[in-house]
């Protein structure tokens, strides 16, 4: 345990203001821009949440109009990029690939050093808008097909399955996504927008910022977390061992993926809209695979709960949700960052408006002053 006063992993310390989002501890609900997000779940397209979350309010008819078509206008890649995504190694994961393309946008916008809000809005709209074509033709590429350009005709769900799979599942399937899509936007100063918080506050560029976020959200404790809890479903495999598995896992003092949460802890207040959103999904697909997942899901579950009272966190619900959905585990995590994409730049933005560098203290506790000894006499 660290001295008193040190705040190993910034637990506990509040380093900044922000408007844009914050969890009611006291109600255990999370707002975006003030509007409960269980609300904006049941209620608003992605789309609108998008705007929200940028620029302040929830958009209106015209305004909302406007978004789509611009949106929807930025979605194509061009030659290049799709040339330099075949030239990835297929064996990467596709977060690399994610970081590298916009990390590549990044050294073809002539405008990538200009910092001003107009310029934020313009860029953060081309990355919401491209980011779904670079993972659904990653994910074309892995199973050796050609990608499948974007259909201005559809909405930024239903096109990433088109884009993905060459056709759209039915709207209850579509708006499940939709939801998970509402739900990972945004979640304050969590640790890949307080990088990109880090790295906007030396006044780099957006894209430096966003390719960082990519980094520290690929990693399990973080985004990475719905990959993992899929995995470990496969691992278990069967119900009945759901008991005997966490015996163990605990035991050997893992990490049981897709469960605790550092601001959460009476439960992750995302987490009952989109349980519901994949109770739906599991009764609509109704193949003896979904049925057995979900009755697995559900047994270690409530066996982590009575075990160590831990609930699931977002990530829980949306891994199993992704699988039934028919996207491969590795495209769990870059789905995220398409949509965590309109929280990091709505904080990207709000950084600049009050920057101070951000630069904490270490306490050392290495070795005291010493002389540099001489070097030894060559031979
Ligand atoms: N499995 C087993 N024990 C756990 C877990 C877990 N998933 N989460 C917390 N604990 C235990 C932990 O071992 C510790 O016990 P003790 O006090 O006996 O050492 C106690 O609960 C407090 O946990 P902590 O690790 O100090 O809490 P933290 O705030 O540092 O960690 C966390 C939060 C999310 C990193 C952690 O809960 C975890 O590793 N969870 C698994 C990975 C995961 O699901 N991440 C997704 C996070 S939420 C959404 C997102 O970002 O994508």
């Amino acid at each position: 345990t660290p001295a008193p006063g040190i705040h190993r992993g910034l637990a506990g310390v509040v380093v900044d203001t922000t408007e844009i989002s914050t969890v009611i501890q006291e109600t255990n609900s999370l707002t975006y821009r003030g509007y409960p997000v269980q609300d904006l779940a049941a209620r608003r397209s992605f789309e609108e949440v998008a705007y929200l979350l940028r620029y302040g309010e929830l958009p209106d008819a015209a305004q909302l109009t406007a978004f789509q078509a611009r949106e929807r206008a930025l979605r194509p890649l061009d030659r290049t990029t799709l040339e330099l995504l075949t030239r990835l190694p297929g064996t990467c994961h596709p977060m690399d690939v994610l970081r590298t393309a916009v990390s590549f946008f990044g050294a073809e916008d002539p405008t990538e050093d200009d910092g001003s809000p107009a310029a934020h809005h313009a860029k953060s709209l081309t990355l919401l808008a491209r980011l779904p074509t670079v993972v659904a033709a990653d994910q074309r590429r892995r199973r050796d097909l050609p990608p499948i350009p974007p259909d201005p005709a559809l909405g930024y769900a239903e096109n990433f399955f088109h884009m993905c799979f060459g056709s759209v599942p039915d709207p209850e399937v579509v708006r499940c996504f939709e939801i998970s899509l509402i739900l990972y936007a945004e979640h304050s100063f969590n640790a890949s927008t307080f990088t990109a918080r880090v790295v906007t506050s030396t006044l780099s560029d957006l894209y430096s910022a966003v390719t960082a976020a990519i980094g520290a959200l690929k990693g399990p404790l973080h985004g990475g977390a719905n990959e993992a809890v899929m995995h470990m479903l496969h691992e278990i495999g069967d119900p009945a061992r759901a008991g005997a598995w966490l015996a163990e896992a605990l035991a050997a003092k893992r990490k049981i993926m897709g469960f605790g949460h550092r601001v959460y802890r009476h439960g992750d207040s995302r987490v009952p809209i989109m349980q519901e959103a994949l109770d739906r999904l599991v009764a609509r697909t109704a193949t003896p695979e979904a049925t057995r997942l979900a009755a697995l899901h559900t047994a270690l579950r409530e066996a982590v709960l009575t075990r160590r009272g831990i609930h699931p966190n977002l990530d829980y619900p949306a891994g199993l949700a992704y699988h039934l959905m028919g996207f491969d585990i590795p495209a769990f995590t870059p789905i995220f960052v398409m949509s965590r994409i309109t929280g990091w730049t709505a904080h990207i933005t709000e950084q600049l408006g009050h920057n101070a560098l951000i630069r904490p203290l270490a306490s050392y506790d290495g070795r005291g002053q010493r002389p540099v000894p001489e070097p030894a006499p060559r031979a």
